[in-house]
C-alpha cells in the first residue's frame, strides 16, 4: 500500500461504477490513521447514496460522513485523518471527492462534512493536468518538498496554504479570504489545511511533527495554523 504515489495522480472523482465495496478493510484503515491533534474525538459513519442530501449533479454510491467535536483545530484535524482515507481509497482502486455540498438528513451539531466514495475507473490523471498554484506563491521561497502540499484538493481549487520556512520545517498559514469568498469558504479553509498537511506527512512518515508555536510571525492576510518538522 503505497500512500505517497497516489498523490501525484488522484483527482477529485466524480464518475463512479455501482460496485459495491466491502468496507472492512477500510474500517480497518480509519481506526490506524494517525490524527494531527490527539485531543480531539471525531467518529464517521457510512451513508449510501440515498440516504444523504447531495447537491452535486453527479452521485457517488457511498458517503462518508464526518463528524468532531468542536475545537479551533477540528476541520484542520479532520482534513488531515481523512485525506489518509482518500489516499488509501485510492490506492485500492477505490475513487473519492470531498463534498461541501452536501448534508445530512438528520441533523446533527458535530457533522462537519462528507466524502463521496466509489469505485470507479475515472479517478486518475497526468501530473500536467493538475491545476495549482506555483511553488513561488505558497511559500516565502521556492522549495520543491512542499509539492505534496501544492498538489493537495481543495474547496472550489482555493488552495489556502502558505508555508515560511523554519530551522527544520514550516510554519504553516491559512490565507484569509475577502469578504465574497469568506462565506463559502471560512468552513471548509481549515479542511484543505489539513489536507495539505495530509500529503506533508505521507511524504515524510518518519520525520513529520506538527506544534502549535506560542510564539510566531504574524503575516499580514493569513492565519498562523501551527509549525510542522518535516
Ligand atoms: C473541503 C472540500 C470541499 C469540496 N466540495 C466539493 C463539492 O461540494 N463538490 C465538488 O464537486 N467538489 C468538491 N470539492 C473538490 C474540489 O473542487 C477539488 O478538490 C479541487 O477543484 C481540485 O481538484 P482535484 O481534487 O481534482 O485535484 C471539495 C474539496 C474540498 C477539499
Amino acid at each position: 500500500m503505497d500512500l505517497a504515489s497516489q498523490i501525484y495522480v488522484r483527482k477529485s472523482c466524480r464518475n463512479y461504477l455501482d460496485d459495491e465495496i466491502d468496507m472492512s478493510e477500510i474500517q480497518k484503515f480509519i481506526s490506524n490513521v494517525n490524527p494531527l491533534d490527539e485531543s480531539i474525538r471525531y467518529h464517521y459513519k457510512i451513508f449510501k447514496k440515498d440516504e444523504v442530501n447531495i447537491k452535486t449533479r453527479w452521485r457517488a454510491p457511498y458517503y462518508l460522513a464526518l463528524y468532531s467535536e468542536n475545537n479551533e483545530m477540528s476541520g484542520v484535524n479532520i482534513g488531515f485523518v481523512f485525506q489518509q482515507v482518500s489516499l488509501y481509497l485510492q490506492s485500492i482502486g477505490i475513487g473519492s471527492c470531498w463534498v461541501g455540498m452536501g448534508s445530512l438528513k438528520e441533523k446533527d451539531s458535530e457533522f462537519v462534512i462528507l466524502i463521496a466514495f466509489g469505485k470507479s475507473d475515472r479517478m486518475t490523471r497526468d501530473r500536467a493536468d493538475f491545476k495549482r498554484k506555483s511553488l513561488s506563491d505558497i511559500s516565502d521561497f521556492e522549495d520543491e518538498k512542499l509539492i505534496p502540499a501544492q498538489l493537495a484538493p481543495s474547496a472550489i481549487n482555493s488552495q489556502p496554504w502558505y508555508f515560511k520556512h523554519t530551522e527544520d520545517g514550516f510554519d504553516v498559514y491559512q490565507q484569509k479570504q475577502n469578504i465574497l469568498k469568506r462565506q463559502i469558504l471560512k468552513k471548509w479553509n481549515p479542511i484543505d489545511v489539513g489536507i495539505a498537511l495530509a500529503h506533508l506527512y505521507v511524504e515524510n512518515m518518519d520525520m513529520f511533527s506538527f506544534e502549535v508555536k506560542n510564539s510566531y510571525d504574524e503575516m499580514k492576510g493569513y492565519t498562523y495554523i501551527g509549525s510542522i518538522k518535516i
